[in-house]
């Protein structure tokens, strides 16, 4: 029997209940990228839409988003933007406070990362809350970016975040809810 996308994936993401806090079921994605079937299959569906689009940046989130970010920078001859956790990154920055599922933090993207227009695709592994892609669609609106979509593997649909980000404006794929 053929498997579809969607077994491959599930069957690679592994569930870590109460982490990182009591009643969090923690989707955890190392398993997929540590599986190749599953990490090769994820990432030419993620750029599949995107192929001839000629997108100039992917913005990938910190740190799940770097590595399925930076994959898919490579295939569609792209550069990378890292937008990262508070205090990270060296040059001038922007930063945004946010929520997410179990917590709060803040975020930065260099100032000079995106010019005004570039077409730019936000990713990250899991939308929850949407709150931490919020937050990254906040930075690269403030640089001028011309967001043409926001991917991610996992959707998580009971809280809301992708309807939060299409609420914004933004076009979203995911891969599996
Ligand atoms: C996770 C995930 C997303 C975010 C989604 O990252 O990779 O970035 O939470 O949650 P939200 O939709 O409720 O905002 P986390 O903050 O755990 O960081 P990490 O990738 O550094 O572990
Ligand atoms: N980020 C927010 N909620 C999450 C969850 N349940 N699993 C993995 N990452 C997350």
């Amino acid at each position: 029997m053929k498997t579809t996308l969607e077994d491959t994936l599930l069957a690679s993401i592994r569930t870590i209940p109460d982490y990182p806090k009591p009643g969090i079921l923690f989707r955890d994605i190392t398993t997929l990228l540590g599986n190749a079937r599953a990490f090769r299959r994820a990432i030419d569906e993620l750029v599949h839409p995107y192929v001839g689009l000629k997108v100039d940046k992917i913005a990938g989130i910190e740190a799940r988003g770097f590595i399925l970010g930076g994959a898919i920078a490579h295939q569609l001859s792209a550069g990378f933007v890292p937008i990262r956790k508070k205090g990270k990154l060296p040059h001038e920055t922007v930063r945004v406070a946010y929520s997410l599922e179990y917590g709060l933090d803040e975020m930065e993207m260099h100032k000079d990362a995106v010019a005004p227009g570039e077409k730019v695709i936000l990713v990250d592994d899991l939308i929850a809350t949407g709150g931490t892609a919020e937050g990254a669609v906040k930075l690269l609106s403030q640089m001028g970016a011309d967001i043409v979509a926001a991917c991610f593997v996992i959707d998580l649909p009971d809280l809301g975040g992708r309807r939060k980000l299409e609420n914004l404006g933004v076009d979203v794929r995911t891969l599996i809810a």
